[in-house]
């Protein structure tokens, strides 16, 4: 498995993966409006097929932050969502990154605890933050 980064074929693959992922997936052209306006965007890349993507970027100069991850579902569980966040620490820490933060949805148990595994806490909750009005829990990292 590799991690690299996005290119625009690509998006026909990270948008099945988005779809299958989410119930409110982003239309695959706002995931390409965020690609250019200049966000971090990877895949991980096992036998030539792309299995899990990740967006970012860093806003306030010290802050990175984790617009969206998603792994195919087949391939769960196998270490894909660890390393795409380790290889997009090792870029935030490139960039004198301090703190890394996100938000879930609330019910979204599964990826709370991928967080919490992979060292992230919560902080609050922001109520209402989704269009659907379910709150949003957000999550932060300080880098080493
Ligand atoms: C969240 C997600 C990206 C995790 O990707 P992944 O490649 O399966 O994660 P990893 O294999 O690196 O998991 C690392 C650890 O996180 C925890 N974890 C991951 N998925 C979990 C789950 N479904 N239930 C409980 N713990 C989980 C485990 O501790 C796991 O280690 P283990 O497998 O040795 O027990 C993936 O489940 C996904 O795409 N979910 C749908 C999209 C989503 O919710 N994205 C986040 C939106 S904010």
């Amino acid at each position: 498995m590799i991690i690299r980064e996005f290119r625009r074929p690509d998006i026909k693959r990270v948008f099945e993966i988005e779809v299958s992922s989410f119930d409110d997936p982003y239309p695959s052209s706002v995931l390409l409006e965020i690609y250019n306006l200049g966000a971090g965007f990877l895949v991980a890349q096992k036998d030539n097929s792309i299995v899990g993507y990740i967006i970012f970027w860093i806003r306030f100069e010290d802050e990175g932050h984790i617009i969206s991850i998603a792994v195919d579902k087949n391939h769960r569980r196998e270490g894909i969502g660890s390393k795409l966040v380790e290889t997009t620490m090792e870029i935030f820490k490139k960039y004198s990154v301090k703190t890394i933060k996100l938000e879930v949805r609330v019910e979204n148990v599964q990826a709370r605890k991928f967080y919490k595994k992979i060292g992230f806490k919560e902080d609050r909750i922001l109520e209402k933050y989704y269009e659907d009005f379910e709150d949003a829990v957000i999550m932060n990292k300080k880098m080493d």
